[in-house]
Formats: C-alpha cells, sequence, structure tokens
C-alpha cells in the first residue's frame, strides 16, 4: 500500500462523519508522508508532528558571497563613487537588469528609497496624488509622503490580497498622477487592469515589487510592465543584501533622471542638476548581491516548486485557501506563502488558536499585517502639517479620511495566515507534508480547539 493511501485511511478512520463527507468529496488535501502523529493534539499533551524542525537558513550565505564581501573590504572602495565603473554596485545593476531582460537598473539603499526616487524622477509632489494599496509595508507609503503627495488607498481583493482595480479607478481624481501597485507576497497584482487604468487616464505606473524578484506575468518579468519597478534587498527578501534596493525600466530617460535623483541631485557628468537625496548603495551591499545572483534564479524555481506543491495539496480544502492567483501568472517569487484562514471550518476558532496548535505540532505559522496601514495615525497626522493644509483643499483632506474604510483589506488581515517562505519554501518536499500533516491534524481536532 502506498503511503498516502495508508495515510488518508488513517486520517479517514479518525475525522468526525463531517469530515468523511468532505473527504469523500475530495475536499480533503490528501497527506502527505505522516509519521502517524494524527491523534491527540500536541498542545493537549500529544506528540507532535514534528520534533525542532530546522529549516533553511535565511539570510542565504555561501562562500562566494563571503569572498566578494572579502575582497570588496580589501580594496578599500567601499562607496560606489570610488569606483563608478568596475565597482560591486555597478556590475551588479548589469547583471540584476540582464537577467531580468531590461534596459537597466539603479541601485539604492533601501525599497523605500528605491520608490521614492522614481516618485521624484517623475516630479511627483506637493498637491499631487499616488493610489495605492493599504495591504503593504509603510515603505511603499512612505515613498509618497516624503515627496509631500497624498497617498491615496484603495481597497484589495479579499481572495487575492492584492490591491483592487476597480477601487483604484474609483480613487482617481484630477489630481492623481501615478498608480503604485503592489505585488503582494511576491506574487504579480492584476497588472492586465491596473496598465489598462493607467492608459486610459493617463497615468504613470510605479510597480512595487518589493517582494516579487523574478515573478513572471503574461510572458514579462514583474517590475518591467509599468514605467518602472522597485525592488528590495532587506534581509528577509528572496534577494537580500541587509538594507538595499533597486529601480529598473525599459525608460532610459527616467533611469538617468533616477540615477541623478539617488545621487543627491548630481548626474553621471557630475553637474548638481535637481533636488535629490543621497539614496546610493553601498559596494559592500553590492558585494553581498552581485554574488548571489548566480544562485538565485534557482531557489526561485525551488520555492515556487514547493509552493506548488502546498496548493495542489490544499486543493479544495476549505479551511484554509492559499492566496489567489491571477490569471497571467507563471511564477511568483513566493517571498510569503499565505492562506485565508475561515474560521467557520475550523469549528468557530479564532485564527490565533489556530496557529497556536500548528505551533504546538512543531510548524510556525503567523499572520502578516495586523492592521491595514490605512489605520495608522500618519492619515491624522498629514492633516495638521502646514504643507498638506496649503497644498490640498481642506475638502480633498476630508474626502481623503472619509475614504479610509476598507473592509476588504481589514478583513485579510483579520483572517491572513501565512508560512515566511524565503528560507522555508527552499526544503524538501517531505517539509512540505509536515506542513500540511500539521495543519490537517489541527483541522482534525476542530472540535478541541476552542478549549486550548
Ligand atoms: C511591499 C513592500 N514595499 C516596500 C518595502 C520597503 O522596502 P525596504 O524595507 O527595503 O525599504 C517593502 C519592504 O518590506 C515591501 O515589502
Amino acid at each position: 500500500m502506498k503511503t498516502n493511501d495508508l495515510s488518508r485511511r488513517h486520517f479517514i478512520g479518525t475525522v468526525s462523519l463531517s469530515t468523511v463527507g468532505l473527504a469523500a468529496s475530495g475536499a480533503i488535501p490528501v497527506i502527505g508522508n505522516t509519521s502517524g502523529n494524527t491523534g491527540k493534539l500536541a498542545i493537549l499533551g500529544g506528540d507532535p508532528v514534528v520534533k525542532n524542525k530546522v529549516w533553511p537558513q535565511w539570510p542565504y550565505i555561501d562562500e562566494k558571497m563571503i569572498a566578494q564581501v572579502n575582497e570588496t573590504v580589501k580594496s578599500g572602495l567601499w562607496g560606489r563613487i570610488n569606483n563608478p565603473k568596475n565597482g560591486t554596485v555597478a556590475r551588479f545593476e548589469e547583471e540584476y537588469a540582464k537577467m531580468i531582460g531590461v534596459k537597466g537598473c539603479v541601485a539604492t539603499g533601501s525599497g523605500t528609497q528605491a520608490l521614492n526616487t522614481v516618485v521624484e524622477a517623475m516630479g511627483i509632489g506637493p498637491s499631487d496624488e499616488v493610489i495605492t494599496s493599504p495591504y503593504t509595508d509603510m515603505g511603499t507609503i512612505a515613498s509618497i509622503l516624503v515627496s509631500r503627495a497624498l497617498p491615496v488607498m484603495a481597497d484589495i481583493d479579499k481572495e487575492s490580497f492584492q490591491i483592487d482595480p476597480d477601487d483604484v479607478e474609483r480613487k482617481i481624481t484630477k489630481n492623481t498622477k501615478a498608480i503604485m501597485p503592489v505585488h503582494m507576497m511576491g506574487q504579480p497584482c492584476h497588472l492586465e487592469r491596473i496598465i489598462a487604468i493607467a492608459k486610459k487616464h493617463n497615468l504613470r505606473v510605479i510597480e512595487d515589487a518589493c517582494q516579487a524578484h523574478f515573478a513572471q506575468y503574461q510572458g514579462k518579468t514583474i517590475g518591467t510592465i509599468g514605467d518602472a519597478g522597485c525592488f528590495s534587498f532587506q534581509t528577509s527578501k528572496t534577494i537580500a543584501c541587509g538594507e538595499g534596493g533597486g529601480i529598473i525600466s525599459n525608460d532610459e530617460k527616467l533611469l538617468d533622471d533616477c540615477y541623478t535623483v539617488q545621487n543627491h541631485g548630481t548626474n553621471k557628468q557630475g553637474q548638481s542638476v535637481t533636488i535629490g537625496s543621497k539614496y546610493r548603495m553601498n559596494e559592500l551591499e553590492g558585494a553581498l548581491l552581485l554574488a548571489q545572483l548566480s544562485t538565485a534564479r534557482e531557489r526561485f524555481e525551488t520555492r515556487n516548486r514547493n509552493a506548488a506543491y502546498l496548493t495542489s495539496k490544499l486543493k479544495g480544502f476549505p479551511g484554509l485557501r492559499p492566496q489567489k492567483l491571477y490569471e497571467g501568472t507563471q511564477s511568483g517569487s513566493f517571498y510569503l506563502y499565505t492562506m485565508a484562514y475561515h474560521q467557520e471550518h475550523f469549528n468557530g476558532a479564532p485564527r490565533d488558536k489556530f496557529i497556536k496548535a500548528v505551533a504546538a505540532e512543531g510548524i510556525s505559522l503567523s499572520p502578516y499585517i495586523r492592521n491595514g496601514l490605512h489605520r495608522e495615525p500618519w492619515t491624522d497626522h498629514i492633516l495638521t502639517l502646514n504643507e498638506y493644509k496649503t497644498m490640498y483643499s481642506s475638502e480633498r483632506l476630508k474626502k481623503f479620511k472619509e475614504e479610509l474604510i476598507l473592509p476588504n483589506c481589514d478583513h485579510v488581515c483579520a483572517n491572513m495566515v501565512m508560512l515566511w517562505a524565503s528560507g522555508p519554501l527552499l526544503a524538501a518536499e517531505s517539509d512540505m507534508d509536515d506542513v500540511i500533516n500539521a495543519i490537517m491534524k489541527v483541522y482534525e481536532n476542530r472540535d478541541k480547539l476552542n478549549s486550548i
């Protein structure tokens, strides 16, 4: 008898009638290679599904990276300006753009800086509006605020967790200059519709691809579809150097302007021509990035394979529904593997009890963003600032506040469960089975969840 048959037989033998019904209808995932731990919940004194689970180390470190950093340290050329053509930052920019198939890349000190550089290079500032998502890192919104433009929040989709194109279109005003869609968890948002809306209303598109390195959509790489794409290389990301960022584009003039902005307004010819902060990436960060590029694609593929495996195991299971991917999605970065938790299929147990029970089985899941950024105090703070009071009418600011009712974002914040994926999705398929088995063991015992 195959292991899966055994597991399924054992599983069905221990579950309630309603579960048997679901299994018979094909709605229960086939359990992976269990070690028989389908009995009492570990949180109630049973044996855990897995003991002392060790995931692949993140951030990724190898000898090539150490050697490149060593070499850069010894060179004493630590700033890109000391070695503008042959330094690690310049070589990384060239190599990253080549891998993605785009005209060029400008490195910065963070993803937030990359986004703000594009905002500035596009001339977006006070009295302008940029539509973005409340379900993101604060860096997205900060990149608009530091230019004293108005970040207008569009709600998200409950199944894909991505910005909702319909709400984007509703939020366009005569002052909207750009849309900043975010590819959350590293998977493409509904870019086809966003681009169509942008074209219709003559708006720029700045893709926040901070989590979405190498993701493919409709035959193109994420970040190359809008006017510019911005990446983060902060430690947790799937390509990482501590803090770092990058802008890619096929628009050479925009790339040139971005270089100038991130170089405190000084262009490649050495003339100080505009306003810009100093956002330069340093050579040690460049060394870490350059040295990991040759193996990054392999890790990307492993994450996609493991994500597809998890999703196949959860197919039809009503309790946890993996992030919906839009048609045209060929691959994702899988920075995070996320699922919508459906409490009603876990005997009404709140998400935190489910997470606690799964953790006791040896698998760490967690909520992601607990509060949409429309609920953070910055929305009140900007209303007190002279520049906002001067540059935006009181009616506009009142409308801005009134529009911060975003129920889908609130719903996703309250119900999302994630497996952090940068490291864990590099593990073996049997490790993915452990994840599924822990979830399913808790599901089998859902009638006990409310007592923990
Ligand atoms: C979606 C998104 N946008 C922007 C940022 C900001 O990037 P950084 O932290 O490198 O400034 C992040 C980082 O977490 C992010 O996840």
